[in-house]
């Protein structure tokens, strides 16, 4: 199907899925794919889950929306969850990832004004991906999905990223930056994951400088790397941290969290939504936290990720334009020396769905309740793939 009433704004796809069950896809015509792509991040109890389907059609059955000027039960319960998950203290739910962070560049300049900053700048991160709003269009570091949109917003500083050494320079020639907004692992540049330590650096810079610390958690929050939130491997508390993808396993949501002294920052009347954290969402945001929370989930996704990352560097070992596997939980990246779009629709074709970022990384998301045969099974086909691709 390719009606002329949609715009154009996704080119040609793939397939047309009509059906999906744990980590399967099925198309119109019957053929049944391997997901290991979970709708970009956000599938990671896999597909029709049974207790987040069990929660939404209970919901939808009782109350949907009513709107944020009353009370909402299961928002309060999961905004609890959420805190308690990620020692944060507050939340604001939206609808999206870049909405939440349009919440969160709000706080930033909240901050930054109070503080009397003639212009409260952010800094961002090169290759940094924040959405597609003006905002955080603005924010992100890609040409490519900035240009035709200027006047870009103002408001941004930017900084390499990973490099702690690079920020004395950037914070004493711009005594205007109130706040860092920063991926820990950057996905839509290519799985880019930060050395050990560059978190905690940014906390201590951050403190050093009265900035906020603010993390872009939509990609790698929810579990995605093994902890619920990606900061955890570093064990330190930011000031905002902003989550959407795999918060509702499909189901639109968003968060965006803070602590210390960026929780109180939103007061009544400066950032609302209509349908933000309305009942549905939060059923099935609740349905899939509890279930990440389930002992030894964690685990599996890390188990997971190391079985598909061990597989894959076993098969691709020693091939020149294989220049690096890398990854953290179920998020993987396979750096080839030269773009590999084409990878994608070889995949689809051999039945596995995949994605390709950043022109030469192809990218895996898989859902974390993939079985150990189903991740034997992506390896098995993507690896004679990827070695194939050489000789294109
Ligand atoms: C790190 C990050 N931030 C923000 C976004 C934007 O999220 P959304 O498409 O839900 O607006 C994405 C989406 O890929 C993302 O990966």
């Amino acid at each position: 199907m390719a009606t002329p009433a949609l715009m154009n704004t996704y080119g040609t796809r793939a397939a047309t899925l009509v059906k999906g069950e744990g980590a399967w896809l099925w198309d119109d015509k019957g053929k049944k794919y391997l997901d290991a792509l979970s709708g970009i991040a956000v599938c990671g109890l896999g597909h029709s889950h049974p207790s987040v389907a069990k929660a939404v059609a209970e919901q939808a059955s009782v109350l949907t929306h009513c709107s944020n000027f009353f009370d909402i039960p299961n928002q309060e319960e999961l905004a609890e969850n959420l805190c308690a998950v990620s020692g944060m203290a507050k939340v604001f739910f939206g609808n999206s990832g870049a909405e939440v962070n349009e919440a969160a560049i709000k706080m930033a300049r909240l901050f930054g004004n109070k503080k009397g900053l003639k212009l409260p700048t952010i800094l961002v991160m090169d290759d940094a991906f924040h959405g597609r709003t003006l905002a955080t269009l603005s924010a992100s570091g890609s040409r490519r999905v900035q240009a035709g949109f200027e006047p870009l917003v103002s408001g941004f500083a930017r900084a390499p990223f990973d490099d702690i050494e690079s920020l004395n320079k950037i914070a004493e020639n711009n005594p205007n930056i109130c706040a860092i907004f920063v991926e820990p692992i950057q996905g839509e540049a290519g799985i880019r994951i930060a050395s050990d330590g560059y978190l905690s650096r940014l906390r201590q810079f951050c403190d050093e400088k009265d900035w906020l610390l603010m993390l872009d958690e939509v990609q790698t929050g929810n579990g995605r790397t093994g902890k619920y939130f990606c900061y955890q491997h570093s064990h330190i508390i930011p000031d905002i941290v902003t989550t959407s993808k795999g918060l509702g396993n499909g189901v639109p949501i968003g968060a965006c969290l803070a602590s210390g002294k960026a929780a109180e920052l939103l007061q009544p009347g400066h950032h609302g939504s209509t349908f933000g954290g309305n009942p549905l969402a939060c059923a099935a945001a609740l349905a899939t936290i509890t279930t990440i929370q389930t002992e030894g989930f964690l685990d599996r996704v890390t188990a997971l990720g190391e079985r598909i990352m061990s597989g894959l560097r076993y098969e691709l070992a020693d091939l020149d334009h294989v220049k690096d596997i890398r990854g953290l939980g179920c998020m993987i990246g396979i750096e080839l020396t030269k773009p590999c779009k084409s990878l994608f629709s070889k995949a689809m074709g051999k039945g596995i769905i995949i994605n390709v970022t950043a022109d030469s990384v192809v990218r895996l998301l898989p859902p974390f309740i993939m079985t150990d045969d189903e991740a034997d099974h992506v390896v098995a086909i993507l690896a004679p793939l990827i070695k194939a691709f050489k000789k294109d």
